[in-house]
């Protein structure tokens, strides 16, 4: 057994620079380890993350695994000598790091790729939960407090950009026309892929994420208005624009329907709005994930909903949709409405 440190370990950007490569990695160990048939028994995958979580004591990790782990029938007070060895093995994943500790050898060699992977997973989890955890209700307003926090949203949105998420970025972003309005535009991660002809106010409720994008502007020499403001209630007279852009701001906004209205509001006839949002997969065993996941992961990120159904959203305040196109198994969406 491990000692934790005195201080619980947060997410940074170095925490980020060295564990989310090894995360990436392992994603296909992930798939395999709640997905597929011939899978680590569940109680010995739990264990391994109840081992990570005890290191770390990240507490909405610890009440949310806590429950799935005697869900799966793992009893922290009387685990067999398997489930201790991976207990033991998450523990030592957290204090040193995702390359040096060997997976219990009494394991299948894939049983092992898996509890690395869950380990991995779970570290991330857990710095997260330490870093975001605020005793807010769910389903609020995702918080950027900071300069730091947003600096680190901004490191996250960029490495996900690289994995290939700016593709999409341009598909949505950068087809705006005329007087853009991007709502939520947080650090400016769109900036670089508007249009030249497009004249952007971005508006977000956090003034530090704000002075991130305004960073960015300046490096990327594009004029960009911006507005400190709740997408609920936008700060803009009727018809005021061309496009309403939005990307990975509906599923962490307190108030959709009325978010989506205020847009529709500000939008001049025959104007658009452009979504791009992440979704509940159209794959069931995925989206049951998803679904099981919302409360804990809303807890923490301060308020971002893994399972919102942003297509439903759209039509429920009468929106037309005009084009709508889903990537990876329906989790990220893109919708295009008038
Ligand atoms: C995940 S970030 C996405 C930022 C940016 N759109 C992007 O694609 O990188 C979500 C952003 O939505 C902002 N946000 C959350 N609730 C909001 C609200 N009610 N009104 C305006 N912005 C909001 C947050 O401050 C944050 O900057």
């Amino acid at each position: 057994m491990q000692t934790a440190p005195l201080t619980r370990p947060m997410l940074t950007t170095r925490a980020l620079r060295r564990w989310v490569p090894p995360l990436v990695r392992s994603v296909p160990a992930l798939v395999s380890a709640y997905l597929l048939p011939g899978r680590v028994p569940p109680p010995i995958r739990e264990a391994s993350m109840l081992g990570v979580t005890s290191v770390n004591r990240c507490e909405a990790c610890e009440a949310f695994h806590s429950r799935w782990a005697s869900g799966v029938g793992l009893r922290v007070e009387a685990m067999s000598a398997e489930e201790a060895a991976a207990y033991d093995f998450g523990q030592r994943v957290a204090t040193a790091g995702p390359e040096e500790p060997q997976p219990p050898m009494q394991l299948r060699a894939r049983h092992r790729r898996e509890l690395l992977a869950v380990s991995i997973l779970m570290e991330l989890a857990n710095l997260s939960g330490n870093r975001f955890l605020a005793p807010r209700a769910e389903g609020g307003n995702l918080q950027v407090g900071d300069v730091r926090t947003a600096r680190l949203l901004d490191a996250v949105m960029r490495a996900a950009d690289r994995a290939g998420l700016r593709r999409a970025r341009s598909r949505v972003a950068g087809r705006a026309r005329g007087d853009t309005l991007e709502i939520g535009i947080g650090t400016g991660s769109n900036l670089e892929v508007y249009p030249a002809g497009a004249v952007v106010h971005g508006v977000d409720v956090s003034a530090p994420a704000l002075s991130v994008a305004a960073e960015r502007a300046d490096r990327a020499g594009r004029r960009v208005v911006l507005v400190e403001g709740d997408a609920a209630a936008l700060p803009f007279t009727d018809g005021s624009f061309d496009t309403v852009v939005a990307t990975f701001v509906l599923c962490s906004v307190g108030d959709v329907e009325r978010s989506l209205r205020e847009a529709r509001r500000v939008l001049r006839p025959g104007g658009t709005i452009r979504l791009l949002e992440h979704a509940r997969s159209r794959y069931r065993p995925v989206g049951l994930v998803q679904e099981r996941s919302a409360p804990a992961w809303a807890r923490l990120s301060g308020g971002c909903r893994l399972d919102h159904d942003v297509r439903r959203a759209v039509r429920d305040v009468g929106l037309t949709v005009i084009e709508e196109r889903t990537r990876i198994g329906g989790l990220l969406v893109e919708i295009v409405a008038a």
